[in-house]
């Protein structure tokens, strides 16, 4: 393989697949028992916060009794032995990549451990439940804190930082993701029309923007990601 120097790995909710995190789209439709819109619109926050911070809750409280599989372990040793900057872009909302030893990750949709005041802007760190009687720590209103995460028709997070790294690699790897969400869908485009990095995809199946990559390899992440960075350090 050749050496690349600058590589960017988009993620999603298939590299937390074998830590026992449901993925999104499931063969039911639904996530965690709940219909997609139900939870993860502004709009349902806004008819009912007590059911969408409920089901965060719940969410937040699962982190705790899962753990990060040789996936995130295999993404974290490219980035501390590669020769050159490892870019880790991930669309989940849990903690595995960094509990997993990843730095400075880039979470797009926003992060479970983390609650944003409406009122004030202030982004807490956050462990435990959430409620309409919890008031801000800093501006101590009630009534006025939300998960830090990006729901359908909200803007993703951090993406002038995005696209430049997307400009400057040469090497996109997404990993666990069907390809419906844009931006993120777009991403391998986007790399194409910007520079010249080589692009593979790992998943379990054919994501929809599968024919855009170079290269394919399917099978479970947590199999597959570690023999690809011994293959990138050996190069
Ligand atoms: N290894 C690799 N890939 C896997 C594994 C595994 N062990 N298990 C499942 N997959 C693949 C599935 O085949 C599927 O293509 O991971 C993909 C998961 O797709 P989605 O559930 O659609 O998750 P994702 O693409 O991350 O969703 C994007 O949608 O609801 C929103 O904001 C939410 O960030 C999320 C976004």
């Amino acid at each position: 393989m050749v050496r690349f120097k600058n590589i960017v790995i988009l993620t999603g909710a298939g590299i937390s697949a074998e830590s026992g995190v449901k993925t999104f789209r499931d063969n039911d439709g639904l996530w965690e028992n709940h219909h997609i819109e139900d939870v993860a619109t502004p709009e349902a926050f806004a008819r009912d916060p007590h059911l969408v911070h409920n089901f965060y809750n719940e969410r937040r409280a699962q982190l705790r009794a899962v753990k990060p599989n040789p996936a995130h372990k295999a993404l974290a040793k490219l980035q501390q032995e590669l020769p050159g900057t490892v870019s880790i872009i991930t669309q989940n909302v849990d903690d595995l990549h960094e509990r997993g030893g990843g730095e400075d990750i880039i979470h797009i949709h926003g992060e479970l451990t983390q609650i944003r005041c409406k009122a004030c802007a202030a982004i807490h760190t956050w462990q435990g439940d959430c409620t309409q009687s919890t008031t801000c720590p800093k501006c101590d209103r009630e009534a006025v804190l939300r998960p830090n995460i990006v729901w359908f028709g909200e803007m993703p997070f951090f993406m002038d930082t995005i696209i430049d790294r997307l400009a400057s690699c040469d090497l996109f790897i997404s990993v666990g993701t069907s390809g419906n969400v844009y931006p993120a869908a777009g991403f391998v485009a986007n790399v194409q029309e910007m520079g010249r990095a080589h692009t593979i995809e790992v998943n379990l199946e054919p994501s929809e923007g599968s024919s855009q990559f170079a290269e394919l390899r399917q099978g479970k992440a947590g199999e597959l990601l570690p023999v690809l960075v011994d293959e990138l350090l050996a190069s």
